[in-house]
């Protein structure tokens, strides 16, 4: 039986490393749309901090988890907290304690405390590695790549999340999403961080390494649109399906360059002779979450005529 989101506590929206880089974006999105939000991190910002906006919580304590939960009774909870890029590999321990254990300790608080629904951030690392193993089509939620073909332990981990997940499934109404490379202003780390550069303005002078051949592709999505597309499932009255992909811009390492230079004349792009390969694939479909959320990406016009998408961080 699929449980409903039409019983449970009436708390605010739990979003779970609310203070990172979608974590931001999501809590800007479900302020924007008048829900009450409840931003927990194990580190905030300065401001966030000043400003009383992130409570403190480190999800691989699970009593603390269960603390918090129990006396905030969310309506929802968001998990986007996660050990990404090179912190990864560099301790494992940690790493495992927090996406994998921490993942099972707010699971099981949002169980006890009634909550209605549990989303989480999973990626198209889920994917596996590379495109040439699907073949050059696009990937929809049916596809998924066998453990060896896992090359990258931050995709092995998030298929192994969604695999913990689908546990609690009849207990819960749980979601994840597999979302392309995220960018946006403010992008502070991970494996694609330079991908801030897309809408930051950099100052004339500066030199933007993208580490992309002219011809190697990749799934963009704006942090504004996976913030919505998290929106659209928190809003939403049931959510029939456990997966979606947010789906993304499929770029190739020139658009970005002539984006980049159509942003800012003035600025060095340099691409990558011999790049090292992507650890993701590049072609998704979203229709999934078109006919369920009915969400769709915001047009990415790059070239020197269109319309600039460069945003200030906020
Ligand atoms: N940024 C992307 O391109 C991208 C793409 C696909 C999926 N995702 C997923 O989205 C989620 C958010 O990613 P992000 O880019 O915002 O990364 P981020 O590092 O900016 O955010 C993760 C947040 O988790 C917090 N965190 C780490 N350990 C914690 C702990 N023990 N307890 C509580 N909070 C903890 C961090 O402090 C950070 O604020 C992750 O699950 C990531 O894998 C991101």
């Amino acid at each position: 039986m699929t449980p409903t989101a039409g019983s449970g506590p009436e708390g605010p929206v739990l979003v779970i490393g609310g203070d990172g880089f979608l974590g931001c974006a999501v809590c800007r999105a479900l302020r924007g749309a008048g829900f009450a939000v409840v931003a927990a991190d194990i580190v905030s910002s300065e401001e966030n901090t000043a400003r009383g906006e992130v409570i403190s919580l480190d999800v691989s304590d699970r009593n603390a988890v269960f603390e918090t939960v129990g006396a905030l009774r969310p309506s929802q909870i968001i998990n986007l907290s996660y050990v990404v890029g090179p912190a990864l590999a560099a301790d494992l321990a940690r790493a495992v304690a927090v996406n994998l254990s921490g993942q099972i300790n707010c699971l099981d608080a949002a169980l006890q405390a009634g909550v209605r629904r549990y989303l989480h951030a999973s990626s198209i690392g889920a994917y596996g590695p590379s495109q040439a193993y699907y073949g050059d089509r696009e990937i929809t939620e049916e596809d998924g790549c066998p453990p060896p073909h896992h090359t990258e332990l931050y995709g092995a981990m998030k298929a192994f999340d969604e695999v913990l997940v689908a546990q609690y499934a009849s207990r819960i109404e749980v979601c994840g999403f597999r979302l392309s490379v995220i960018f946006g202003p403010g992008r502070r780390h991970g494996f694609t961080k330079w991908t801030s550069a897309l809408c930051e303005q950099p100052d004339p002078g500066t030199v933007v390494e993208i580490p992309l051949s002219p011809d190697q592709r990749i799934s963009l999505v704006s942090d504004e649109d996976a913030a919505r597309l998290i929106l659209l499932a928190v809003e939403a009255g049931t959510l029939p399906v456990p997966i979606m992909n947010s789906g993304g811009h499929d770029l190739c390492g020139e658009d970005i360059r002539q984006h980049l230079k159509s942003m800012n004349p003035g600025l060095a792009v340099s691409l990558c002779d011999r790049p090292a390969p992507l650890p993701f694939a590049h072609r998704f479909s979203n229709a999934l979450a078109q006919r369920v959320l009915g969400f769709s990406l915001t047009p990415l016009d790059i070239g020197p005529d269109k319309p600039r998408i460069a945003r200030k961080p906020s």
